[in-house]
């Protein structure tokens, strides 16, 4: 069991640790640990933002994780790396897969071979996207020995990038772990993603936009909970091993999710939810479920966040408080979405 990787941190590189979940990630670990180094790598593509970092002890260098030259000195100045740069959208793998290619599998396999030179411990973040999809209502899990079949350009790059390090754990000996982690949901997530598109939506009077007809169920999980999970990996993980990690959040479809919301906000007219009907996603992932016993089980993981609609009402709260932050984003954003017929 090699473990303690969290104690004997002191220099830690987070990649793209100014998007959503690094951003995070970045702030749990500033106020947990705060004689840790932590600097961050980030190209600032549209889903990062310097402002999510506003505040906290961390050096940001903007560059690309594909990039060699960069990442091999950030890497030989770190102890540990945790690499979450990513590009994460369905919707935008779909419209140009090229970036996804680029960030995901060159990205990580550049990453890879810095952290074998440098002998640098490794926290790779993946997605249950790479297990493909469940039946709706069937009462199966995606575990860690369930066989990879991804959907999306997006879930087939994240995908690969896990087989890159499993490959590099078993052939190089690199000292890595992996995790995959159902949808997330909390502050600082980018406005092109279900739920904080539709918080947003409806804060400024327009509907709610519902996929198709809704019937796909996502297995929510707060941010911070996936980030705790990361922690415990980095704390505890077994080298070479991978994580599923999920909140048991599987009981409540998209529609019903848009419900919810709508309820929270007061956005309903006559008693019915805002929201419309849009063109649906093609090869759209019908279920996620996660079976996160390995985590909860070895390494003592729980989730605090267990009820979906307190998590929700945070959330629009966060909104709804930092308008600035997202306002000025949306208009780009919905025209994207309507050139799609979403
Ligand atoms: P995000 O899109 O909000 O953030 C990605 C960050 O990576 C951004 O700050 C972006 O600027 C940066 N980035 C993109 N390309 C880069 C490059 N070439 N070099 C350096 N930085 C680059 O994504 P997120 O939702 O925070 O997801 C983070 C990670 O977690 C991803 O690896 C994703 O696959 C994984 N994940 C996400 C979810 C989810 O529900 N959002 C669930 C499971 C796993
Ligand atoms: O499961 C983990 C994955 O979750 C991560 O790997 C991805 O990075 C993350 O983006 C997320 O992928 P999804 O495709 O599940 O999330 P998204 O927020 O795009 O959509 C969630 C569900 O809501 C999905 O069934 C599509 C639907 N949807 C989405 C949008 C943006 C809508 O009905 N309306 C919308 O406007």
């Amino acid at each position: 069991m090699h473990a303690l990787d969290w104690e004997t941190m002191r220099r830690l590189l987070v990649t793209g640790g100014a998007g959503f979940i690094g951003a995070n990630f970045v702030r749990l670990v500033a106020q947990q640990r705060p004689e840790v180094e932590i600097t961050v790598l980030d190209k600032l593509t549209y889903a990062g933002n310097r402002a999510n970092l506003d505040g906290v002890d961390a050096e940001l260098v903007v560059g690309d994780v594909a990039d060699e030259r960069v990442v091999d000195k950030l890497v030989s100045q770190a102890d540990t790396v945790v690499h979450f740069a990513a590009e994460s959208h369905n919707d935008n793998s779909l419209r140009d897969p090229s970036p996804f290619l680029h960030t995901n599998i060159m990205g990580t396999f550049v990453l890879l071979e810095a952290c074998r030179r440098h002998d640098v411990r490794l926290h790779h973040v993946s997605t249950d996207e790479v297990f493909g999809d469940l039946e709706i209502g069937a009462d199966t899990y995606f575990t860690e020995e369930t066989p990879y079949n991804p959907s999306s350009p997006y879930s087939a790059t994240k995908a690969g990038s896990d087989h890159l390090v499993r490959a590099w754990v078993r052939s190089f000996g690199l000292r890595a772990t992996i995790s995959n982690c159902s949808n997330n949901y909390g502050p600082y997530q980018h406005i092109e993603k279900f739920i904080p598109r539709q918080i947003t939506n409806l804060l400024l009077g327009q509907p709610a936009k519902l996929y198709g007809t809704g019937e796909q169920v996502r297995d929510w999980i707060h941010v911070d909970d996936h980030n705790e999970a990361v922690l415990a990996i980095l704390d505890r993980g077994r080298i070479g091993e991978t994580y599923n990690i999920g909140a048991d959040q599987e009981d409540t479809n998209n529609r019903q999710v848009i419900e919810m919301i709508c309820e929270l906000m007061g956005a309903t007219d006559d008693g019915q939810a805002r929201f419309e009907h849009v063109a649906d996603r093609p090869g759209h992932d019908q279920r996620y479920a996660m079976d996160a016993n390995k985590l909860r089980r070895e390494l003592g993981w729980s989730p605090r966040y267990t009820d979906l609609r307190e998590g929700l009402a945070a959330t629009i709260e966060w909104y709804r408080a930092h308008e600035e932050w997202w306002r000025a984003g949306k208009e780009e954003v919905e025209a994207n979405y309507a050139k799609q017929g979403q």
